[in-house]
């Protein structure tokens, strides 16, 4: 590239975006781009919607900019008591940050700081699961069990234990659904256990995995009993949200579709639809408490948190959520788009698994149907995937790596909320003829 911007591909040329709206994107040489995976599942009600846009203009006329330790704003106030009242249950507090892995690292400090006020301080250690991504910052990336990004910075990471994800295509005790126990959830006991209950603060887990496997969606039950066993030993459930928050599953949040209540709760990328950089973190009473009667602060922050003009867009983007009924559609139109989708995989060999849950879906690409045997990483299939299909002019999310954290290949399909059948169809009409481009068949 011509330009002094340092890109994360260094070989690779961008397309420059210059006008977006709706589902669509036009880069500066007028080529369309369906967004059918909103950016990484980020711009939950499309592109350019106007209310959004004017929202943040009136703030910006008013305060741009206001320091959290002096101050607070009205937009702010307002988005936490909107989140306050989708969350379920006693979350009732809200912290703001720019993003999601502010978000799940201020979930583990508050965690570790809620032990301290509590008089425990021995309980630090963070369980989380592999095949998973909680962000990128140290902390995050200590909790998240993506192999791949972990690698090269392994030596700078926290020795936080991991468990086998709930991914029910590849079971890691060769289960099926209907011979499956919960092994997964009772793994998360024997990770208590081996650690010492004294010595763990939380445990954390996506819901509904996101890209690390692609849309991997837990047996019923599987949340209710983590719960259990999170309350056995007197350990906090964190809830990573930031991809599934706010309508996406076809419910407010993942967790709702197993009336689990988490301690805290983890979004980002929907609760601003990509109109602002936003995250955020929502707790129960009792964290809140903790604080409140112990040391009366929680000193872990972000200079940019409670940024007004991002609170303003919160703020618009889910009022346009609950204003057009986006929760539901994304459940009915992300039944179709399973139903679609699974209609693709019965013509095709190469698709081993369909999953998803609202319009969070993800296909899967196995060698062989039967044994669902990956192909050799070192093909590069995902990468392939995405990359004719952005020829194509269609956005795809990737979600390569899925089977082992090594090899496994997978897409994920996450158009905006407001996507309708018709546009639906179209995604599938060009997401098909890229698969016959790549798999010759
Ligand atoms: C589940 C989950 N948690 C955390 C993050 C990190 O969010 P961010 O990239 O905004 O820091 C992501 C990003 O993809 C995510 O999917």
């Amino acid at each position: 590239m011509d330009d002094h911007v340092f890109y994360p591909m260094l070989r690779k040329r961008y397309p420059v975006i210059v006008k977006a709206k709706g589902l669509y994107l036009w880069d500066a040489d007028g080529k369309r781009y369906i967004d059918a995976c909103c950016g990484a599942l980020v711009s939950n009600i499309g592109h350019g919607v106007e209310e959004v846009n004017e929202a943040i203009i009136k703030q910006l006329r008013e305060v741009a900019f206001t320091h959290r330790f002096k101050f607070t704003n009205r937009p702010v106030q307002e988005l936490a008591t909107l989140i306050a009242d989708l969350s379920p249950g006693d979350i009732n507090w809200v912290t703001f940050m720019s993003g999601g892995s502010e978000a799940t690292e201020t979930a583990m400090k508050m965690a570790r700081e809620y032990y301290i006020e509590k008089g425990k301080p021995s309980k630090y250690k963070i369980i989380a699961r592999w095949q998973s991504y909680h962000g990128n910052t140290l902390g995050a990336l200590s909790m998240s069990g993506h192999i791949g990004r972990r690698r090269r910075y392994a030596p700078l990471l926290a020795d936080f234990p991991h468990v086998p994800p709930a991914y029910c295509y590849r079971c890691s005790w060769g289960k099926k659904p209907d011979t499956c126990s919960l092994e997964c959830a009772a793994e998360v006991e024997a990770a208590i256990l081996r650690e010492g209950p004294d010595n763990v603060a939380a445990f954390i887990l996506e819901p509904v995995v996101g890209s690390s496997i692609g849309a991997a969606v837990p047996k019923d039950g599987y949340l209710q009993t983590v719960r259990t066993i999170c309350d056995k030993y007197d350990i906090l459930l964190i809830a990573d949200e930031v991809m599934t928050g706010l309508g996406r599953t076809g419910a407010a949040f993942a967790v709702d579709h197993w009336q689990t209540l988490p301690d805290m709760l983890c979004m980002a990328k929907g609760i601003s639809g990509g109109y602002a950089p936003l995250g955020a973190v929502a707790v129960r009473d009792h964290i809140r408490e903790a604080f409140s009667n112990g040391s009366g602060r929680f000193a872990h922050g972000f200079t940019f948190g409670g940024n007004p003009i991002a609170a303003a867009a919160g703020k618009a983007v889910i009022s346009f959520v609950l204003d057009h009924g986006l929760i539901e559609r994304s459940r009915a139109t992300g039944a179709y788009l399973l139903e679609e989708l699974r209609r693709l995989a019965a013509k095709h060999e190469y698709i081993g698994d369909v999953r998803g849950l609202g319009l969070m879906t993800a296909v899967e690409f196995v060698q062989d149907k039967i044994s669902g045997k990956p192909f050799a990483a070192s093909q590069g299939l995902t990468d392939k995937v995405v990359g004719k299909a952005l020829d194509r002019g269609l956005m795809l999310y990737g979600a390569g790596a899925c089977a082992d954290g090594v090899s496994g290949d997978a897409v994920m399909i996450a158009p905006p909320l407001t996507v309708s059948e018709a546009e639906i169809n179209e995604i599938l009409s060009v997401f098909e003829d890229t698969l016959e481009e790549v798999f010759g068949r």
